[in-house]
């Protein structure tokens, strides 16, 4: 009985020693496998994630080496998106400075020219009969126009928020669109209400806005063939805000695509037509200056942005979009 029990013993020994070395081996290649992992993320590994195996502490330890590595590749991918926000918007604050140089370098020759034809006019010079100075006159007014145009839209550039005049800042910005190719076929209509309060916010950002709806708008119109391509621009007061609508009868999207469209990098454009970014900023942009914007569509109908803006400086939330 004695050696049975001491063998016993020795065997119930040897199996507690046999499962406290495998143990510790498991947990050998479990603390290997979670220090290679922990590397292969600093070394930017997002993939699939640990699978958990165990249920104790190191278990623990595995989920939130799993954690870290789906926040970190979350916030990687927020600062990739406000990134290419900023880049966006700061090329479309440079399409701006770029039109204010040129409208200054072309508005001195525009003068010359203006005060040549001027002269020639009032001389009457008998050799001149037929050059027509007025002509030259007449065109030139056009390109001062022009240029003057140029010169309005971009001294909306600053970046304090202060009161706007929407309705001055939709003709300025339309008027200079004009000049795209893409709406020469399509009718601008203006439903502007002239008793409209002023709107608070950054002139520029808001500009931004107003651009991003009307090549928005522009683009649903490009393959519109069986109806007048129209835009519809409208403004007026909602309770305490100012709405402003931009509607189209374009091409319209589904409800399914519609569910999307504020989403940072979609787009329904081909490669080098669209970033997708457009609504993505707009709508960041209306958050920080105490707005909101929607969109609606039907497709094959048309769609219509809808903007609200705040008038008092109560809801403004700060120029930096990030
Ligand atoms: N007026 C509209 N009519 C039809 N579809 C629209 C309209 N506005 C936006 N969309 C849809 O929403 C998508 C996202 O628009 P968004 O302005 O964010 O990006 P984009 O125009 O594709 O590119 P980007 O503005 O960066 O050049 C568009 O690709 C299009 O499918
Ligand atoms: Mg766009």
């Amino acid at each position: 009985v004695v050696m049975t029990a001491l063998l016993l013993g020795m065997l119930g020994l040897a199996l507690l020693g046999t499962l406290t070395m495998l143990f510790f081996r498991q947990l050998k290649v479990d603390l290997r496998t979670l220090q290679t992992r922990a590397m292969d993320i600093v070394n930017g590994y997002r993939d699939a994630p640990l699978p958990i195996s165990r249920q104790d502490e190191v278990g623990q330890l595995m989920g939130a080496i799993n954690d870290m590595a789906s926040a970190l590749d979350t916030r990687e991918n927020e600062l990739m998106i406000e990134r290419q926000k900023y880049f966006h918007q700061e090329k479309m604050a440079a399409i701006g400075t770029l039109a204010a140089g040129v409208a200054h370098e072309i508005g001195n020759p525009i003068a010359a020219i203006a005060g040549i034809a001027q002269e020639m006019k009032e001389r009457r010079n008998a050799e001149c009969a037929g050059c027509r100075p007025d002509l030259i006159h007449v065109q030139t007014q056009r390109i001062a126009a022009i240029t003057r145009e140029i010169s309005q839209f971009a001294s909306h550039q600053t970046v304090e928020a202060q009161l706007l005049d929407l309705n001055g800042l939709l003709r300025t910005t339309s008027s200079l669109m004009r000049y795209d190719q893409r709406l020469r076929r399509v009718v601008l209509k203006f439903n502007l209400d002239d008793q409209l309060p002023a709107i608070y916010g950054v002139a520029d950002q808001l500009t931004q806005v107003i651009m991003n709806l009307l090549v928005n708008a522009m683009d649903a119109l490009q393959d519109v063939v069986d109806r007048a391509p129209v835009i519809t621009i409208g403004t007026r007061v909602q309770g305490e805000q100012v709405a402003l609508s931009i509607e189209d009868n374009g091409s319209g999207i589904d409800s399914k695509t519609l569910t999307r469209v504020f989403e940072a990098f979609f787009t329904t454009k081909a490669v080098g037509h669209g970033t997708g970014l457009g609504l993505s900023l707009c709508y960041s942009i209306m958050q920080k200056n105490g707005g909101s914007i929607s969109l609606d569509s039907t497709l094959g109908a048309g769609s219509c942005a809808r903007v609200l803006f705040s008038t008092t400086e109560a809801a403004y939330k700060g120029t930096n979009l990030l």
